[in-house]
């Protein structure tokens, strides 16, 4: 065989081959486009048992997952979830009534203070009332409820001079402080990021606590029957 002739034979047998692959490709396309809608059918009806989705039994409610062991541990973060959301709001309030009620010479420095607070406590309750949401339940945090279940006691109306206006906020404040700490022992165990959260309070409350007593020290005023009053001055002398 010559050589002219042996390459016009590949050249041909080359043709033919990628003819018959096109024609493969073209008729399995064609089969398959054919198959294609009623596949797509059954696999849209059919689950891997061979049921189609109708005929399995769907859930009726999703079942969440929630955080906590069961419904009782559930049920006690929930009641006291809900009662510090009302008691902060009725704080925030409080410390509102004093931020614009105040009178006397710590005016200035006070109406700041006081302003602070309140936004302090507005913030710790969105995010209490939040967790019950996280818990699978709603809160209750309108007005009326506030009024009708919070345990701090009401403000009294009017113009407050500053320190009647400190003293007041201390025994309320102080009511919260107890009704946090012991939330944090309660829910310590079954619900440890309440209980974390809590002890995050009531290092802010406890602050909070302190910097209104530090404006009632007043050596043989009001402040003289204060724990430190007898101390004064002995940091310094210990130096
Ligand atoms: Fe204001």
């Amino acid at each position: 065989m010559g050589k002219q002739r042996f390459f016009a034979v590949a050249v041909v047998g080359v043709a033919l081959s990628a003819f018959g692959l096109v024609l493969t490709r073209t008729t399995g396309l064609a089969q398959s486009g054919s198959d294609d809608k009623p596949s797509a059918r059954a696999s849209s009806k059919e689950n891997g048992d061979g049921k189609s989705n109708e005929q399995l039994s769907q859930p009726k409610l999703i079942e969440h997952s929630y955080p906590l062991a069961g419904d009782q541990e559930r049920g006690k973060s929930l009641r006291l979830l809900q009662q510090l959301t009302v008691d902060l709001l009725a704080i925030d309030n409080i410390y509102k009534e004093a931020h614009w009620n105040l009178s006397g010479p710590l005016y200035l420095q006070l109406h700041e203070y006081y302003d602070q607070q309140a936004t302090f406590y507005h913030k710790q309750a969105d995010d209490f009332a939040e967790r019950v949401l996280h818990l699978g339940y709603s809160v209750d945090g309108r007005y009326a409820t506030i009024a009708r279940t919070t345990t701090i006691p009401e403000f009294p109306a009017g113009y407050l001079t500053d320190n009647v206006s400190l003293r007041l906020l201390v025994d309320r404040v102080t009511v919260l402080q107890k009704e946090i700490y012991k939330g944090i022992r309660e829910t310590e165990q079954s619900d440890p990021p309440t209980s974390n959260r809590l002890q995050d309070l009531a290092f802010g409350v406890d602050k909070n606590l302190w910097q209104l007593r530090i404006h009632l020290q007043e050596p043989g005023g009001l402040g003289a029957n204060l724990p430190w009053s007898s101390q004064q001055g002995h940091a310094r002398v210990k130096k």
